[in-house]
């Protein structure tokens, strides 16, 4: 069994004060030193188009490699019109292509959603959710995390509230040993 764990860390919104970049920086900072988490910048990422799958674009090699050489992946992300963003449907799209050469399939994902509405972005991480069954990665089942008023839940410098982090904290000890364990 490997002693150190890889996390590919894809945040949905591409927005510079994303509150989904926060809880994901926390969630990040209570992982112990033999996890490392590096981002998949999605930003600059051409939308998909099966056209391009005879051709050699540098960004998707790059977002490719990072997610098949990951141990697990963990998405943060918000919901855009109850579904999840187009530059993160972009990502998993381009990352389970060409076909038969997806990098989906077996991989651990985790998803954490937020949003300042009531519902938490919850939408979002069911259609995460729902587009990794069908790519058959292997989805961490619980605990759910779709963080509701999650404005509430920042102060002005971004740091996550007492509470917010106990709760957080749960799901921190769950993937941590998802992520780790090579027999899951
Ligand atoms: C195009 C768009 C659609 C949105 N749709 C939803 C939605 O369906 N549900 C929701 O809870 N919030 C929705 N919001 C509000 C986002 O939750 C809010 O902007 C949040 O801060 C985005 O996360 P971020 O700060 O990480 O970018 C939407 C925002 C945008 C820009």
């Amino acid at each position: 069994m490997s002693t150190s764990t890889n996390v590919a860390l894809i945040i949905g919104s591409l927005r510079k004060a994303s509150i989904n970049r926060k809880f994901a920086e926390f969630i990040v900072s209570q992982l112990p030193d033999n996890v490392t988490a590096t981002e998949v910048h999605i930003a600059d990422l051409p939308l998909y188009n099966q056209d391009y799958d005879d051709q050699t674009i540098d960004s998707y090699d790059r977002v490719r490699k990072q997610i098949k050489d990951a141990d697990a992946v963990l998405i943060v992300t918000p919901e855009h019109n109850r579904t999840m963003p187009a530059a993160l449907k972009n990502v998993i799209d381009i990352a389970s292509r060409p076909y038969k050469q997806s990098v989906w399939e077996g991989k651990k994902v985790a998803v954490v959603t937020a949003s300042p509405g009531t519902y938490g972005g919850r939408a979002s991480g069911l259609d995460v959710r729902k587009s990794m069954q069908m790519l058959s990665a292997q989805m961490m089942i619980r605990p759910e995390v779709y963080l509701g008023h999650a404005t509430d839940s920042l102060d002005d410098e971004g740091n996550v509230s007492d509470r917010t982090q106990k709760f957080l904290q749960k799901f921190v000890n769950e993937f941590v040993i998802f992520a780790g364990n090579t027999s899951a």
